[in-house]
This record gives structure tokens, C-alpha cells and sequence, in this order.
């Protein structure tokens, strides 16, 4: 559903942050990547979904290469997670999660009487996939960490994405936590067959949760295995 074909991205005041990536990942797959800081992971979650520009290379969604003509397309079809949560704090969860269905060009109108009622009725469908039913109309900053990230997955899968992108998304969570949100991308991915690349720092949790795990170093993948093989000589390759 995704293919990726030597992808560069230089930014205007550095050096390469994406040295040439090659990537296939099949509908349906959760695929984690793992890399130190600074090599790369954001920047090629963020050039997937044309929140970068890139500077070289192709990318496939659904066969169909992606340009200027079709990237909100994309767009429509990709949810992000990010490791910040990135909610409006003073908003209600189901506010924040009806978010997920403004594009970035009417972001900032005035919204919350926009919407219809069927989008509020699929705001709380939403909450309720994540087990946060209960708090929709809990204002987003009364929220632990682990909930206000749930709050951010409903956000992500109201418009029902074919792709989830996340950004470190369990980085500020303890462990408990972690596991939580892992499980519940994983039971997004099996029960709506949705496709998941998942940036993250934990090995064992790109180990548990993931088909697959990626490894990313100085902007080239250095490893793309099946992740029951993942190992010490795996690491050592991405963290020695
Ligand atoms: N907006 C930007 N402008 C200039 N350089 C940037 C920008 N964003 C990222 N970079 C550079 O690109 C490289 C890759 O950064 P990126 O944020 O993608 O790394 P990362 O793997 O996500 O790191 P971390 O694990 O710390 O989140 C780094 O050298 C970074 O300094
Ligand atoms: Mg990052």
C-alpha cells in the first residue's frame, strides 16, 4: 500500500536528514522504526504525508505516486499520532477528536457548530474504540498522558485512515501506559485492517507489537526484518 523509493530530504540549513530510502510496506502491516535521535524517523514519517516536501525520490500510496495533484488525497486516507499528544488542551475530547476531520486549510475557522450530528455520533464511535467513552466531554487538559494519547488516536482514526502514522507516540508514557496505546494500535490494525508505521526508542515494544521492524541510522535503513528476528546484533547495529 506504501512504496518508497530512494527518498532524499535535505533541509534548506543542513545536512541530509534522508540519505535515499527504499521501504515496501504491504496493506495491513504494523511496521515499527527504530533509530537513534536525529536519524531520520520523523522526518520520513512527515515527508510520507506531505507535511515535508522532499528532495529526491518516489512514493507509492496504493500504487499511485504521489505529487502535488494527489497529496491531500493522502492526506484524507493517512491519520498521524504524535509523541506530544498535539491536543487543544482548553477543548473537550470529542472536540479534539472532530479536529480529525478538519484539513489543515480550515483548521483555524471557527468550528465547533460545523459540525453535523452524525460527525459527533462517529467522534463517540471513535471514543468508544479507544475506552474513552466515558470522558468525551472531559476537557482534553484534565486527561492523564495515557488518555489524552487515546484522545489522539480517536482523532487520528475518525476519517477511518487506510494508513496510521506515529511519531513516538508512547515516548512521554510509562510502561503500562505504553503497552496500553501499543495494544490498542494493534487492535486498530487487526479489527479495521489498518496499516501502521510506528516510530519508537522501545525495542521491546517494536518486538511485541509490530510485523515488522526497521532500522534507521544517518537517514538509510540499515536492517528491515520480520521482528521474531530481531536481535542483539540487530541493536547493536542501530544503538552501539
Ligand atoms: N525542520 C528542520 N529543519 C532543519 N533540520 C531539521 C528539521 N527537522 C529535522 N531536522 C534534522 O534532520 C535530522 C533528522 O531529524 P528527525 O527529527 O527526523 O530525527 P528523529 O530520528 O525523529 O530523532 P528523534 O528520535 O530525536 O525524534 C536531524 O539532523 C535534524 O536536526
Ligand atoms: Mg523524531
Amino acid at each position: 500500500m506504501l512504496e518508497i523509493q530512494n527518498l532524499k530530504k535535505t533541509f534548506e540549513n543542513g545536512s541530509p536528514a534522508l540519505k535515499g530510502v527504499d521501504l515496501k510496506i504491504n496493506k495491513g502491516e504494523f511496521v515499527s522504526i527504530l533509530g537513534p535521535s536525529g536519524s531520520g524517523k520523523t522526518t520520513l514519517l512527515r515527508t510520507i504525508n506531505g507535511l515535508e516536501t522532499s528532495s529526491g525520490g518516489e512514493i507509492y500510496f496504493d500504487n499511485k505516486k504521489i505529487d502535488n495533484s494527489n497529496i491531500s488525497e493522502v492526506q484524507k486516507k493517512t491519520g498521524m499520532i504524535f509523541q506530544e499528544f498535539n491536543l487543544v488542551n482548553n477543548l473537550s475530547a470529542i472536540n479534539n477528536v472532530l479536529t480529525g476531520l478538519l484539513n489543515s486549510s480550515n483548521k483555524f475557522l471557527s468550528l465547533f457548530y460545523l459540525f453535523s450530528k452524525k460527525q459527533k455520533i462517529e467522534a463517540l464511535k471513535s471514543l468508544e474504540t479507544v475506552g474513552l467513552l466515558e470522558k468525551s466531554y472531559s476537557r482534553s487538559d484534565e486527561l492523564s498522558g495515557g488518555q489524552r494519547q487515546r484522545v489522539g488516536i480517536a482523532r487520528a482514526i475518525i476519517k477511518k485512515p487506510l494508513l496510521l502514522l506515529a511519531d513516538e507516540p508512547v515516548a512521554s508514557l510509562d510502561p503500562k501506559s505504553s503497552n496500553l496505546i501499543l495494544s490498542l494500535l494493534k487492535q486498530i490494525n487487526q479489527e479495521f485492517g489498518t496499516t501502521i508505521l510506528c516510530n519508537l526508542h522501545q525495542v521491546d515494544l517494536a518486538k511485541k507489537y509490530s510485523d515488522r521492524v526497521i532500522g534507521l541510522i544517518d537517514g538509510k535503513i540499515t536492517f528491515d526484518e520480520k521482528s521474531i528476528n530481531i536481535n542483539e546484533a540487530y541493536l547493536k547495529k542501530i544503538y552501539s
